[in-house]
C-alpha cells in the first residue's frame, strides 16, 4: 500500500513537473494592463517607448529609430489575445505613426520597422489602408542590394568599411517575401534568398556561432569580420545569434529549401548546448563575456530565441521536442518574476533585464520595448503549439 502510495506520488510529481507554468491569458492580462499605462503616458506618437534612461526616465526614440516598428506590433498581439476594439485602435494609431519611414532608404531595418506593425495589422484586419505603406517600404529596403556584392547594406559605414552587413539583417527578409508574395514582384524574393545566401556563407563560424558585422568589398569579398554590439570580434553576441535563428527558420518557411532548416537547426543547438548558457536558458549578453557569470543577461535574446525556436520545434526532427521544450523553459524564466515587472514599474514595459549595446554604454540592464515584442509573439506561438499532440508532454 506505501509502495502504491509513493508510486502515485511520483507519478503525480513528474506530470506536474512536466507541465509548463505559463498561463498565457494571466500574462495577457498583465501586459495589458502595463500598456494600457505605456498608452497613457505616450500620448504623443511622435515619442516611441523604448528602454530606460540611466536616470530611470523613460527612453523615447523617434520614427526614424530601428525599433519604431515594437510598439505598435506588441499592441497589435495584445489585440489579437483580447480582440478588444480598443487594442484595435491604440494599433492601428501607433502603426500608422511609423507609416513615413516608407521612404526611408537610409536603413535596412524597414523590416522591423515597418513588418512588425503593419504586418501584423494586415494579418489581422485586412486592412487595404497598410499594403500600399508595406509595398513602397520593401522597395524602400531592396535599394539597398547591391548585385556585385549580393548582400543588403546595413549601415553606410562601420569603423573604416563602406559596406558593412550585420546578423540582424537576416530580421528583414520576412518582409520581403511578404511583398513579393503580395506583389509578384520576384526581385523582391531573389533579393532576400541572395542575401541570406551569403549571409550563411560569410557570416558563420565553424561551431554555426556568428559574427556580428561582416564588411564586404565592391566585388562580394570579404573586407573583415568584426562586431559593434558584441564583447569581441571572435564572440557570439547573444541576441547575434537569436537572430540568426528567427531568420533561417523563417528562410525554411518562405522557401522549404532543407539548407536552410540545418542552419536553423545548428544555430539553436549551439545556442542551447553552449555551456555558459544558464539554467533558465536566458543568455548572457554575450555568450563569450569575460566575467561571466558576473555578467547582465539579456532577457531580448531570450525572447528572440523562444519565438523562433517555437517555429523551428514545428517543422520535425530529432531536436523538435528539444526546440520546444527549451522554448517553454525560456518563457517560464521571463514570465517569473526575476525578469517580469511588477504593474507599474519599470516604465511600463513588461520585461527588464536586456541589454542593447554594452559596449557602447547604453542599455544596460533594462527593459527594450522588442524583448516585450518577441515575448508577446512567443507566447502566442506558444499557445497555438501546446495544444498540439506532438507537443503535448
Ligand atoms: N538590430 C540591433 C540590435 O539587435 O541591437
Amino acid at each position: 500500500m506505501k509502495s502504491c502510495l509513493v508510486f502515485l506520488f511520483c507519478l503525480l510529481t513528474l506530470s506536474v513537473s512536466a507541465q509548463s507554468s505559463i498561463d498565457v491569458d494571466k500574462e495577457f492580462a498583465f501586459a495589458a494592463k502595463q500598456y494600457e499605462r505605456m498608452l497613457q503616458t505616450h500620448p504623443d506618437t511622435t515619442k516611441f517607448p523604448q528602454s530606460t534612461n540611466p536616470d530611470g526616465s523613460i527612453r523615447n526614440m523617434k520614427s526614424d529609430w530601428w525599433c519604431s516598428g515594437f510598439f505598435g506590433g506588441s499592441l497589435w498581439y495584445i489585440y489579437e489575445r483580447t480582440k478588444a476594439p480598443a487594442w484595435k485602435d491604440a494599433a492601428h494609431k501607433w502603426t500608422m505613426a511609423v507609416a513615413k519611414e516608407q521612404y526611408n532608404t537610409g536603413t535596412h531595418d524597414l523590416g522591423f520597422m515597418l513588418y512588425c506593425p503593419f504586418g501584423n495589422g494586415y494579418r489581422l484586419t485586412k486592412n487595404q489602408a497598410y499594403k500600399p505603406i508595406m509595398l513602397t517600404g520593401a522597395k524602400s529596403l531592396a535599394t539597398r542590394f547591391d548585385p556585385k556584392v549580393g548582400v543588403i547594406k546595413s549601415w553606410n559605414k562601420f569603423q573604416t568599411y563602406n559596406y558593412p552587413v550585420i546578423i540582424d539583417n537576416m530580421m528583414n527578409l520576412e518582409f520581403l517575401f511578404w511583398a513579393a508574395n503580395e506583389s509578384g514582384n520576384k526581385e523582391l524574393r531573389n533579393v532576400a534568398i541572395t542575401h541570406a545566401d551569403n549571409t550563411l556563407k560569410n557570416h558563420f563560424r565553424p561551431d554555426y556561432s556568428s559574427y556580428h558585422v561582416i564588411c564586404y568589398n565592391p566585388d562580394g569579398t570579404v573586407a573583415a569580420k568584426k562586431t559593434h554590439q558584441g564583447y569581441a570580434d571572435e564572440s557570439a553576441w547573444a541576441r547575434g545569434q537569436a537572430w540568426g535563428m528567427y531568420g533561417y527558420t523563417v528562410m525554411y518557411r518562405e522557401t522549404k529549401d532543407k539548407k536552410y532548416l540545418e542552419q536553423a537547426r545548428h544555430i539553436a543547438d549551439f545556442f542551447l548546448n553552449h555551456p555558459n548558457l544558464p539554467a533558465d536558458k536566458i543568455p548572457y549578453w554575450d555568450f563569450n563575456a569575460p566575467n561571466i557569470p558576473n555578467e547582465e543577461r539579456d532577457a531580448s535574446a531570450g525572447a528572440i530565441a523562444a519565438s523562433a525556436l517555437l517555429e523551428l520545434a514545428t517543422y520535425g526532427g530529432p531536436s523538435a521536442k528539444t526546440y520546444y521544450q527549451s522554448a517553454v523553459k525560456m518563457l517560464e524564466s521571463l514570465a517569473s518574476p526575476a525578469y517580469k515587472a511588477n504593474l507599474g514599474e519599470n516604465n511600463n514595459f513588461i520585461l527588464k533585464h536586456s541589454v542593447g549595446h554594452k559596449p557602447g554604454k547604453s542599455e544596460i540592464d533594462t527593459p527594450l520595448i522588442y524583448a516585450d515584442y518577441y515575448f508577446l509573439e512567443g507566447l502566442l506561438r506558444y499557445d497555438a503549439l501546446r495544444k498540439k499532440a506532438a507537443f503535448k508532454s
